[in-house]
């Protein structure tokens, strides 16, 4: 049997579809069950049902969105900090491997090759980078899991959110055994206010940026099937392989969905952080070959997107498109 903690959240609702998929015996197991946060209650749960695998999916991401974490600091820390580290040690004392929701928000920026050298940029929003994206991407390397998170309590700027969940791949990487699944800005075809795809739709501005962006269920399906393989414990990124702009994004939503908007964006940085955002975004490039390489299963970026959008299901709001 597995465990699944925070089955209730947005990405829990996925790894639980994921389970039922592939009929395997799991049990998911909210707060309001059992207070999983307290680590004896862990522990004992633990001990009586005697899982085979843990997986955490819980943990506090703020609404609407990460400038919340600013102000609810301490539920950002417990949730996202303590809590792993709990459930690190009551799984140690189970002696039960687990695995962890991480994020690939503890990055910013991406590595540049340029003149047969590597460099690291922190801001992609830069004019000649931006242009660097769309004009020359393959000289644009995503950060692998070997790399130092920059976008941290320890290399700031960074969120309280970000620093958080840096902090906790920190603290639970030498406990036991545990997968680091590193998810960034979950899309699918599903219409919900978590979907990114669903945030551009309802954003009156967007911000352009570059990202690796993971598609929810293939993520899903990759936690499990690293667990299956028994992929070697620690980190792994799981993003669609690629990167892509907000305007590709914006691009592809207009072609697609064609709903009936004009989509603008911020004129800058200072623009977006006056007007719309309190704390630092983390936008970012990361590298996927470790994860394709012990088996997961991730479509490149742009497939995945025009998939979602091809296949889109929008929940009847009144400002969201017709479907395709
Ligand atoms: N959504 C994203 O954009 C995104 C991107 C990358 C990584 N992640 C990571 O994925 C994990 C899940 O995120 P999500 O978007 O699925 O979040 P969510 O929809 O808010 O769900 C999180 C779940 O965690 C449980 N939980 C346990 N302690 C909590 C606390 N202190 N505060 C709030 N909820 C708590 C709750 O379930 P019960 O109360 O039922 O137990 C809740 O349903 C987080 O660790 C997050 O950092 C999310």
């Amino acid at each position: 049997m597995i465990l699944l903690l925070g089955a209730s959240g947005y990405i829990g609702q996925a790894l639980e579809r994921a389970l039922r998929a592939r009929q395997w015996d799991f049990t998911p197991l909210s707060r309001r069950q059992l207070d999983y946060t307290r680590f004896d209650c862990l522990r004992d749960i633990l001990r009586k049902t005697k899982p085979t695998f843990v997986i955490n999916a819980a943990g506090y991401t703020g609404r609407p969105n990460v400038d919340a974490c600013e102000t609810a600091r301490a539920e950002t820390l417990l949730g996202n900090t303590l809590l792993p580290h709990t459930i690190a040690h009551a799984c140690l004392a189970a002696g039960i491997p687990w695995g962890h929701v991480s994020s690939g928000c503890i990055y910013t920026g991406a590595k540049i090759s340029e003149n047969g050298t590597l460099r690291i940029e922190r801001d992609l929003t830069r004019p000649d980078l931006r242009s660097r994206c769309v004009e020359q991407p393959s000289s644009i390397q995503g950060y692998s899991e070997g790399d130092e998170p920059n976008f941290t309590f320890r290399r700031p700027p960074c969120s309280f959110y970000s620093g958080t969940k840096a902090l906790a791949e920190e603290a639970v990487t030498s406990i036991g055994q545990c997968y680091l699944w590193r998810v960034r800005i979950p899309f699918d075809e599903f219409d919900h206010p978590r979907n990114y795809l669903t945030k551009l739709l309802r954003y009156p501005k967007a911000y352009d940026n570059v990202n690796s962006i993971s598609h929810r269920g293939e993520v899903a399906d990759a936690c499990l099937a690293l667990w299956e393989r028994r992929a070697p414990f620690g980190a792994y990124n799981l993003t669609n392989p690629g990167f892509i702009t907000t305007r590709q994004v914006v691009g592809l939503v207009q072609a697609i969905l064609k709903p009936k908007r004009s989509f603008d964006f911020w004129a800058n940085d200072e623009e977006f952080y006056r007007e719309a955002a309190k704390t630092p975004r983390s936008n970012c490039v990361l590298d996927v070959a470790k994860a394709l390489a012990a088996g997961a299963r991730l479509r490149p970026v742009h497939e995945a997107l025009q998939d979602a959008l091809r296949n889109w299901r929008p929940q009847g709001l009144s400002n969201l498109p017709p479907s395709a």
